[in-house]
């Protein structure tokens, strides 16, 4: 099995405004990486699984059960943490073919701020601005843990995490104020880069 890496940030932890460098070295440096080392001790445990031969597919608990489910929900905090960090640590300016994208959905950029703040305030997990492989166009969802709500064939192009680590030691239970500050951190290049990408098909 291929390891996954640790993706290192782009930027330093301390330079975005309105969350604090502690917050992000927490998320990043404890949370984002445990993702990434679980994802591969689970992937790890998997393939001696089924290669042994030995395994019993049981609902109520089986050892292929709590893999299964731990597989997804780490595969899915580990990509959807890499999309959260990549597109932080920008001017929060809003710019390129993703922003007339956006503009022609949502009719401005402020009625898409609103929208997705509010989706932000309504999910438990992650808000996610993707591009539907389906739909063929921007599409809005919301998942209220990694593992669930996700929609197959879609490429995040903004994922906002709204679990509390990601805000409370900053702004307490002013979940609002946190969203306000990651859209003021934004990197509209990356998500441009990952809007362009998404529609060829390819994910970053
Ligand atoms: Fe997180």
């Amino acid at each position: 099995m291929s390891k996954k890496e640790i993706k290192p940030l782009a930027y330093d932890a301390g330079v975005l405004r309105g969350i604090s460098q502690k917050t992000v070295e927490i998320h990043h440096g404890k949370l984002y990486a445990g993702y990434v080392n679980k994802s591969n001790e689970i992937s790890d445990k998997l393939g001696i699984l089924r290669e042994s031969g030995n395994f019993e597919g049981n609902q109520t608990y089986s050892e292929l059960r709590g893999l299964k489910q731990g597989e997804t929900f780490a595969k899915n905090g580990m990509y959807l943490h890499e999309n959260y960090f990549a597109i932080l640590g920008g001017d929060g300016v809003p710019r390129g073919e993703v922003k007339q994208a956006i503009e022609e959905k949502f009719g401005s950029m402020d009625e898409f701020f609103k929208y997705f703040s509010a989706c932000g305030m309504a999910a438990r997990g992650w808000a996610i601005l993707a591009w539907d492989m389906q739909e063929k166009k921007l599409m809005q969802y919301n998942c209220d843990a990694q593992n669930h709500g996700g929609v197959w064939g879609c490429i995040p192009i903004i994922a906002l995490d709204v679990y509390e680590h990601s805000y409370f030691i900053d702004t307490g239970s002013d979940r609002a104020a946190y969203i306000k500050a990651f859209f003021d951190n934004l990197n509209w290049d990356k998500i441009e880069e990952f809007y362009q990408k998404a529609k060829r098909g390819e994910v970053e």
